[in-house]
């Protein structure tokens, strides 16, 4: 049974996974806090917590909210910066059979560019996801990835600044999901995301006040699937590049109905945080199915339900 898929099939490096199933960008730690709970080297891929130039602080308290099958989150993308990881974290995945894909983030072009050009060639880091989803101080605080062009720019300057594969990380709090999907890969990303977390917010009916203190955050969870679903099946019809399916993936039935729908990999987030082994169950769960199916490669599932 072949369960191996190619994230980047136009890149010199390539980015061949043993099987399709990875980690969501900020809820699987860098992977080494999970090494005890699993073998995560039998995992495709780990993608880690966002990364910026340097350390950034994140958001007020409190963070998170529990909604109904999901939760908010307004991390604010707290993290350790580029330099830290490099000297702390790369090392240890440099020993790693499991490829790690490093989550970027950035306030400006530049620093977007800036943290893709210092980790190429940092032995450990197998490729680049590019989360979009962060306001651009230089246009006004909205997000890079809610218009075309402002998403084809970061796409462009990361390519450039970089040789990794690089995976373009989309947000569904657009009505332009398509449009977006198809300028990022002709500004030559490798290979596409979807979904990051869908804007929310919660109220505390005792203080009147929001219930986060960065007053709204992102959704994320089972509530979330149906959204996420339906926009990679939208964006399979529109690009030819490798899609990431993600967005309350819980089981492995919720796997396989985004390989038909058109991912070629996907990846689990906050699952993990009920079931930190929900990834290994997930994968445990497809090669289940396929043997039962008598499927054999994993590829004959990408895009099932268009033909
Ligand atoms: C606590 C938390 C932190 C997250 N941090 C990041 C991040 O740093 N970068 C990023 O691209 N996405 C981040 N995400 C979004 C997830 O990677 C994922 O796209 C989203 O949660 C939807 O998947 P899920 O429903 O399986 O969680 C975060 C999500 C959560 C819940």
């Amino acid at each position: 049974m072949n369960l191996s898929v190619q994230l980047a099939p136009a890149n010199k490096k390539g980015l061949k996974l043993i099987n399709p199933v990875m980690t969501a960008s900020g809820t699987f730690g860098y992977g080494i806090e999970y090494e005890h709970l699993f073998d995560i080297q039998k995992l495709g891929a780990i993608v880690c917590k966002g990364t910026a130039l340097e350390p950034w602080e994140g958001n007020p308290q409190p963070r998170i909210a529990e909604t109904p099958d999901g939760m908010l989150n307004s991390i604010g993308l707290q993290n350790i910066g580029v330099e830290a990881l490099i000297k702390e974290k790369t090392p240890v995945w440099a020993g790693w059979q499991v490829p790690v894909i490093v989550n970027i983030v950035g306030r400006t072009i530049d620093d977007y560019a800036g943290v893709a050009a210092r980790l190429d060639k940092v032995p450990g880091v197998a490729g680049l996801e590019v989360n979009i989803s962060c306001p651009h101080v230089k246009a006004g605080g909205a997000e890079f990835g809610v218009n075309p062009e402002s998403a084809a720019k970061v796409t462009a300057a990361v390519r450039k600044a970089t040789s990794l594969p690089v995976i373009m990380k989309l947000t569904p709090n657009t009505a332009e999901i398509v449009h977006i999907a198809q300028d990022v890969a002709a500004a030559g990303a490798d290979a596409l995301c979807l979904i990051n977390t869908i804007r929310g917010m919660a109220i505390n009916i005792k203080t009147r006040k929001p219930l986060l203190g960065n007053g709204y955050g992102g959704m994320s969870g089972p509530a979330i699937k149906p959204v996420a679903l339906y926009m990679v099946y939208q964006v399979f019809k529109a690009v030819n590049i490798p899609i990431i399916g993600c967005g309350g993936i819980t089981t492995a039935d919720d796997a396989i109905e985004f390989f038909m729908a058109g991912a070629t990999a996907i990846e689990v987030g906050t699952a993990s945080f009920k079931n930190p082994r929900a990834p290994m169950d997930i994968l445990e769960g497809i090669s289940g199915y396929l043997e039962k199916e008598k499927i054999e490669d994993i590829r004959e599932l990408i895009g099932a339900a268009h033909m």
